[in-house]
């Protein structure tokens, strides 16, 4: 099968083919466009995630600030917050306009300021709700909108909480659904706290899916290479899961994405080549530079690319130690790379 952009029916495509999809999770502050576009540079199958965009940003903010991508970055959805549909139909209209793929709603995040302004993970409370905000969006354009979720919120019953938002969504439409594999516990624990604490409950998900073998559900939460996901995709052998959604091990290790491609895409791609990763990063963050960007704001994101290899410490060093310096530019990231080389070739 040919790897590449997939369309607005890769949903469909993928349930008709029994493909399975690899999805890199939304993270706040993380997942920004120049993560992206670096992780795009690993794996040209991936779909991205934008951080979540709350829609009150998107209708009174800086709209380009907030939604500006490059075209590489695609397959890209962007992840926004709210639970009042017309605000979320702004936001999805705009992100339409903007040129994504979809729109996918968050009823994941446990921070208080997403508690206070009744969105994110408490609205697993409130499955009526989101369900009006997905049929409000669906309504409203044509590409797919998807939801990722939490099993459920403090002393709800999992199971029923889980099902109940799952019927409610597909019920009207809903493209896809992507759960985060534990509660969260929005009393007592920090964000943070909320991506480990509460278990990891896989086996509900796969359930899920033997109740719903017609509509896409992926899995997310605590899995740290492409190569386990394929595992955990048949956590229910009766009824394998579509997709497998990778968060923290991505960011902090993304060698990891250059398995993607020949475990997901059903391709064999020629192996990615980490100089040439680096080389084409360089290229990129010298552009940014020239509209006045920082090198630091690129190089960020790439300080865990060698990690576990001789020349990693020294390799991190460079990348975050000279390149936060004022007068920094885009050949950091040649020395930091020179680093790791010196030091394989004398271990
Ligand atoms: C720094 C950080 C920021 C996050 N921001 C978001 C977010 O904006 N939207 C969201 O749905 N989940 C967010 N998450 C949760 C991840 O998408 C994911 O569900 C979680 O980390 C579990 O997956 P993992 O174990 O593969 O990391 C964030 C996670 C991290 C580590």
């Amino acid at each position: 099968m040919p790897c590449g952009p997939k369309d607005r029916l890769m949903y469909q495509t993928a349930l008709i083919n029994n493909a399975k999809l690899f999805a890199v999770a939304p993270m706040m502050d993380w997942t920004d466009r120049h993560c992206r576009y670096f992780h795009r540079l690993l794996t040209r199958e991936a779909l991205l995630y934008t951080e979540m965009v709350v829609a009150d940003a998107i209708i009174h903010g800086d709209v380009a600030r907030h939604l500006d991508f490059d075209a590489v970055e695609h397959p890209l959805a962007l992840q926004i917050g709210g639970s009042q549909s017309e605000k979320l139909v702004h936001a999805a209209k705009a992100g339409t306009q903007w040129g994504y793929r979809e729109i996918n709603l968050n009823v994941g995040c446990p921070s208080d300021r997403v508690q206070s302004g009744t969105f994110g993970a408490c609205l697993m409370r409130e499955p009526e709700l989101v369900a009006r905000c997905v049929a409000a969006m669906k309504d409203a354009v044509d590409i797919p909108i998807t939801v990722k979720c939490r099993i459920g919120v403090d002393d709800q019953d999992a199971r029923d909480a889980l099902f109940r938002m799952t019927d409610a969504v597909f019920e009207k439409g809903c493209d896809a659904l992507w759960v985060h594999a534990r509660k969260a516990w929005l009393k007592g624990l920090s964000p943070k706290e909320n991506r480990d604490v509460p278990p990891l409950d896989y086996p509900l998900v796969g359930q899920l899916k033997g109740a719903y073998p017609d509509h896409f559900i992926g899995i997310n939460g605590g899995i740290l290479t492409p190569e386990t996901g394929t595992e955990i995709l048949n956590i229910n052998p009766a009824a394998s899961l579509n997709g497998i959604m990778i968060g923290r091990a991505a960011y902090q290790n993304p060698a990891i994405l250059a398995k993607v491609d020949e475990l997901y895409g059903g391709c064999t791609l020629q192996k990615i080549n980490l100089e040439q990763v680096c080389q084409a990063m360089m290229e990129y963050t010298g552009r940014h530079l020239k509209n006045g960007g920082r090198v630091h704001h690129v190089t960020r994101h790439m300080i865990g690319l060698f990690q576990g290899q001789p020349g990693a410490r020294r390799y991190r060093q460079i990348l975050s130690v000279d390149a936060a310096h004022a007068d920094a530019d885009e050949r950091v990231i040649e020395r930091a790379f020179a680093a790791v080389q010196d030091i394989s070739h004398a271990a």
